[in-house]
């Protein structure tokens, strides 16, 4: 009898601090919701900010392929390890001042304690390619992208006739905008973007793709190869 209650209480404490850490990690992959529309957890998949793969143990600023880290980060002397993330999260304002997240930061310590227990998981070489976080980003598609500024938007040289664009012309404040399914869409020139993407995932030099851009359904984003292509794509015409 004894040895059986023993044996109970071993496992419940045994077994409660880790199915506690998979709690953690289960929550922070939630909370990394908040991260995922700027940072991908990929090698070198960068976005508005660089890629979190392999970020334990990296010095801060110093992922070569991402081109656009401020001077401060890149100064800060930081190497990325629990306490430093912590503090970084919790106000990076305060710990680099003139950095470029544009993050106010978590200020509840549980959050960012799970955050970066699912971090510490899923930013490890080799982790599982794209945890469920953006995965469900992903699935959402480019109309999800659109609107969070692109978590992962779908491969442009892919997309169906309905998205790719075949002629754009302007005149006085309209954009008219026709598709390669024959569609025509006016946009009021305020409301339609143009941006380039000379990704592997961007548009076929040549066609550009339109995308959804904020939440009204009244904006849009034609996403080019190379800015070069831009002004010779729109014609003057009323
Ligand atoms: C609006 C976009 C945005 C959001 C949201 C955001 N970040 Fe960032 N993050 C950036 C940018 C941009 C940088 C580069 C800042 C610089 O160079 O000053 C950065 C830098 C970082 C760095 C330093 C990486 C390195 O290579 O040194 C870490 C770590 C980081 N972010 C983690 C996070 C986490 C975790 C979250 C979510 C809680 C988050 N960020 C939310 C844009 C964002």
């Amino acid at each position: 009898m004894h040895r059986l209650m023993f044996a109970a209480f071993a496992l419940i404490f045994v077994s409660s601090p880790l199915r506690g850490q998979q709690d953690d990690v289960d929550r922070g992959e939630r909370e990394f919701r908040a991260c995922a529309p700027c940072h991908s957890l990929e090698p070198d998949r960068n976005m508005t900010g660089p890629s979190l793969a392999n970020l334990w143990g990296r010095k801060a600023g110093s992922l070569p392929s991402f081109e656009r880290y401020s001077d401060a980060l890149k100064d800060s002397g930081i190497i990325w390890d629990d306490r430093s993330l912590d503090a970084w999260l919790s106000d990076p304002q305060h710990m680099v001042p003139d950095n470029e997240m544009t993050f106010a930061g978590i200020k509840d310590g549980d959050v960012r304690s799970d955050l970066l227990a699912f971090l510490k998981v899923a930013t490890k070489p080799g982790a599982a390619p794209a945890p469920a976080a953006q995965r469900r980003m992903n699935g959402m598609g480019g109309m999800m992208g659109g609107m969070m500024g692109g978590a992962r938007d779908p491969n442009l040289k892919t997309l169906g006739a309905g998205q790719r664009v075949t002629s754009i012309t302007h005149c006085r404040d309209s954009y008219r905008v026709t598709m390669a399914d024959g569609r025509t869409r006016h946009f009021w020139e305020r409301n339609l973007r143009f941006v380039t993407d000379s990704s592997s995932d961007g548009p076929e030099s040549g066609a550009p793709a339109i995308m959804p851009a904020g939440m009204l359904g009244d904006r849009a984003a034609v996403i080019f190869a190379a800015p070069a292509e831009i002004s010779k794509a729109i014609e003057k015409r009323c």
